[in-house]
């Protein structure tokens, strides 16, 4: 798969995935940057590392190279309504290596604005991910990707909806729950026990800052 100059990677690309896992080291994170398109402008060598490509390779190429067939297409629309919309937005992604293998992550994705509010670009915060956590949305990405399937996003959509109305929540709120609540490194950080009260409390920075110490973010 050369990335002879003009020839820029797209999902055509993509490898057949096979079932192993690269597990990332816990103080590791992985950053890209893209234009507005979701063109990878940039990339550090830990993300390029763990993509198996080179830095050639992704400078240049469609972020959704490395997208795994196992992620529903639903999480993304998510991702893009709130990035393009200027809000930062979480989520927790399985992503695909150039040899096909699979690694986990939660992210943190940053719109940055000029002064006019014009989109300048956007910056992926990529972390591992708890055990506990991936158990905890596999079923549930399982089930988005099916019902895509049967039916298209717009269903899957409504099933998410349902599934937030159910649970009296909203996607920012479940996936902060999901990520707090199977997080053990929070009780050992001194959140205590009750991190689900303490979040419940805290101002939206307080929040980031700790998911920066739970993540490991200087
Ligand atoms: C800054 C940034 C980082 C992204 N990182 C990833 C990523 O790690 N994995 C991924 O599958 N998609 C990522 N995306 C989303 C892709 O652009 C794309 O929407 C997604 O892979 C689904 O692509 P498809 O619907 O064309 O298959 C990122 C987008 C942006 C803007």
């Amino acid at each position: 798969m050369e990335n002879t100059k003009g020839k820029r990677l797209t999902k055509k690309d993509r490898p057949n995935p096979i079932n192993e896992e690269i597990i990332i080291p816990d103080d590791q994170v992985l950053i890209s940057v893209t234009d507005p398109k979701g063109i990878i402008i940039e990339a550090n060598d830990i993300f390029v590392q763990v993509s198996g490509y080179n830095e050639d390779e992704l400078i240049g190429s469609s972020h959704n190279i490395i997208r795994h067939p196992d992620m529903p297409k639903i999480m993304f629309k998510i991702v893009w309504d709130h990035i393009m919309d200027k809000e930062n937005v979480m989520a927790v992604v399985k992503n695909l290596a150039k040899d096909g293998k699979y690694y986990w992550v939660v992210t943190d994705f940053v719109t940055r604005v000029d002064a006019d509010r014009n989109i300048i670009n956007y910056t992926a915060y990529r972390r591992p991910v708890a055990d506990k956590v991936k158990q905890a949305v596999i079923p549930l990405y399982k089930a988005l990707c099916a019902i895509e399937e049967v039916a298209g996003m717009d269903a899957a959509e409504r099933f998410l909806n349902h599934y937030f109305d159910d649970r009296d929540t909203n996607y920012d709120d479940m996936v902060e729950e999901i990520i707090v609540k199977n997080c053990d490194k929070a009780a050992v950080l001194g959140f205590g026990d009750n991190v689900e009260g303490t979040m419940k409390e805290m101002s939206k920075e307080k929040k980031q800052s700790l998911f920066n110490k739970l993540f490991g973010v200087k």
